[in-house]
């Protein structure tokens, strides 16, 4: 016999499920906009659905049906006495531009990883995983397009001053690598910003490598170069004064030996900052925050599935500040510090051979 229900929590609920499935679409619409140039168009002024679609050299039909999802998912403003749609300010800063503001890349996240769920799914019946051969060259692309414009925005300015007296040291000169560098984009900016410091970027990922190498030459820099590697295998000689990683640990499938080698890696004065998802490692905290499902989701569509494919140690993506620091010290890092990354969702863990 069915339980006795409470309507009103059964309503709610009900109502919540179909906004997971509005939010869903909504995105596939940003992810449209994103593509099209459309949300350029919009923020040249309020017009109907001809003018926006000429802006934009589109099918007004589309761009109608489009234009009436985000006007109703309320990401456009729409003026029922001109018929016009407009965009927002404050929603224009979040979906144009090229300041690290711009949220818009990060919508390719669904359709790529939706892509591959019937191959997640016959892993929950099967075990293993799917393979990160099998999520390129598209995970790629949307790792590139959804960090770009946070790393030139925050990079230089945000990111390395965590750890102090950094930039200072780059300038005078140290030997830099990155450890999952995917398409280069912050050892290419850090070469060039610091002449005197000599970079690496290190990757699995072969596609990732020859677009690191392609934009190094595109952008002049001459001190940066990118080699195929699997981390686990980084060798300890020659040491580095600085070791990065960004949101490459918790994906790893062996990142206790990453995080070991690193340490092995780096000059007694050295320091390793490693970029990860903010969470904690205890699911009780990370309850009620806005963050952790996407995480817990992403996870077991990409970033859990990839390191349980090669046997490895599935860490998860919300693996978590306690879990981390535990490595870290396993590792033989006696000195991490801890500090939110500029944005809401990373931890910078700053950490050091030496205990301070
Ligand atoms: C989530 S992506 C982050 C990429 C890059 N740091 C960025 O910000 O765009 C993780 C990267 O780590 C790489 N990776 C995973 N395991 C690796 C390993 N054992 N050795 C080298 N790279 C690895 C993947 O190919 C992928 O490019």
């Amino acid at each position: 016999m069915e339980a006795k229900l409470d309507k009103q929590r059964t309503q709610e609920f009900a109502r919540k499920l179909f906004g997971f499935y509005t939010s869903g679409v909504l995105t596939l619409m940003v992810d449209i906009g994103h593509r099209t140039g459309l949300f350029e168009a919009v923020a040249k002024g309020p017009g109907g659905s001809q003018e926006i679609a000429a802006r934009a050299r589109l099918s007004e039909r589309y761009v109608r049906e489009w234009l009436c999802a985000l006007a109703t998912g309320g990401v456009l403003e729409y003026d029922a006495a001109s018929r016009t749609f407009s965009l927002p300010p404050e929603h224009a800063v979040c979906l144009t531009g090229t300041s690290s503001r711009n949220l818009a890349a990060a919508s390719q996240g669904l359709p790529m990883l939706a892509a591959r769920l019937a191959r997640v799914v016959e892993c929950f019946r099967n075990g293993g995983g799917v393979p990160y051969s099998e999520y390129r060259p598209d995970f790629t692309e949307f790792m590139d397009a959804s960090w770009r414009l946070l790393y030139d925005g925050l990079l230089i300015k945000g990111f390395l001053p965590a750890a102090k007296g950094l930039p200072e040291r780059l300038e005078q000169g140290i030997r830099v690598a990155d450890l999952g560098c995917g398409t280069g984009h912050a050892i290419n900016l850090m070469a060039r910003q610091y002449p005197n410091s000599t970079f690496v970027g290190y990757d699995l990922g072969e596609d990732a490598v020859v677009r690191a190498r392609a934009e190094a030459s595109e952008m002049g820099v001459s001190n940066a170069r990118f080699e195929v590697l699997d981390v686990t295998r980084l060798p300890g000689e020659p040491k580095f004064d600085l070791l990065t990683s960004f949101d490459a640990i918790h994906d790893q499938r062996d990142p206790a030996t990453v995080l070991r080698r690193a340490a092995g890696a780096l000059l007694p004065d050295g320091v390793y900052l490693m970029i990860e998802p903010k969470a904690s490692s205890r699911l009780e905290d990370n309850i009620g925050s806005p963050f952790t499902p996407y995480m817990y989701g992403v996870s077991v569509l990409h970033c859990m599935t990839v390191s349980l494919a090669e046997g490895g140690a599935g860490l998860g993506t919300a693996w978590g500040t306690e879990t981390a620091r535990r490595m870290l010290d396993e590792a033989g890092f006696k000195s991490v510090d801890v500090v939110d990354a500029p944005g809401p969702q990373n931890s910078i863990f700053i950490c050091r051979l030496e205990a301070r």
